[in-house]
């Protein structure tokens, strides 16, 4: 694990391998060590680098902890390792996080890999769960949202048959500060919309998503693919929302294939 001070936090983050650089940001209320086995599938062709986002893993919290801020931290992340520009992947939050990131730094994207996520904001309904969930989670900690959760995160099969896939979900749910939580669940709340962004990418974009997700379900994937203008689309079976854990091999194998591709653009170009 490797740590740079950038916007007043100090950020902690992995760098694996060597070669054109992908990021890939981990979702809600998970940290970097959601992307183990992607790092082990790409890091003998790639530099792979894998940040705690703000309040998650070991960086620190900090107030606020907007998508926009968090997607500045990544900036300043590449700027600090000398990373003009890179492939960036974010699954469910970690979308959120790269739909504003495309957004304040266009030039700075090669190709987009959206997991599991969507471009709308919050409904009010959302938002006030936000809100509660906050509170919750600052008086009692992070166990009712690991119970609460898990069941949504991974498919039922996935709970009773693969005890090392619930153990490492529950693991990153319980580690996260509640402090980190409570901060990202606002600036969750408060993400703007991007549906109109869309239309406005301009780079290779691979969208994943699991066929029994149902925190971004496949409509909202859909919905992306058919307005990122030459999106490719997956949807994995026997998966749910963390369907890069749950599905593992599929996920790498798509996100190698989409990946050569743009090691072949780079060659041609
Ligand atoms: C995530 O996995 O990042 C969150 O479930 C996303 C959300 O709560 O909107």
């Amino acid at each position: 694990m490797a740590q740079v001070n950038i916007n007043n936090i100090n950020l902690a983050f992995d760098d694996t391998g060597s070669g054109r650089p992908v990021i890939l940001l981990h979702g809600y209320p998970f940290n970097r060590t959601l992307w183990g086995s992607q790092v082990s599938a790409l890091r003998n062709n790639f530099r792979v680098i894998t940040p705690d986002l703000r309040g998650f893993g070991e960086s620190e919290a900090a107030e606020p902890a907007t998508m926009a801020l968090m997607a500045q931290d990544v900036a300043a992340l590449m700027d600090a390792l000398d990373i003009p520009k890179a492939i960036i992947g974010g699954l469910s939050m970690g979308g959120y996080v790269l739909l504003s990131f495309y957004k304040q730094f266009t030039n700075r994207v090669e190709a987009l890999v959206l997991a599991d996520t969507r471009p709308q904001a919050d409904t009010e309904e959302g938002k006030q769960n936000r809100v509660k969930q906050r509170e919750q989670i600052l008086r009692d900690g992070m166990g009712l949202t690991a119970d609460t959760m898990l069941p949504k995160l991974l498919t039922p099969e996935t709970v009773s048959t693969r005890p090392d896939i619930v153990n490492h979900v529950r693991n990153m749910i319980m580690n996260t500060k509640p402090a980190g939580a409570a901060a990202a669940l606002m600036g969750m709340a408060t993400r703007e919309d991007q549906t109109e962004l869309l239309q406005q990418i301009g780079v290779p974009t691979l969208i994943v998503v699991g066929r029994e997700d149902p925190i971004t379900p496949v409509q909202d994937s859909q919905l992306m693919h058919e307005r990122v203008q030459g999106s490719r689309l997956i949807i994995l079976e026997d998966a749910a929302h963390v369907s890069n854990l749950e599905q593992t091999e599929s996920f790498n194998g798509v996100l190698k294939s989409f990946l050569r591709n743009q090691n072949g653009r780079e060659a041609t170009d």
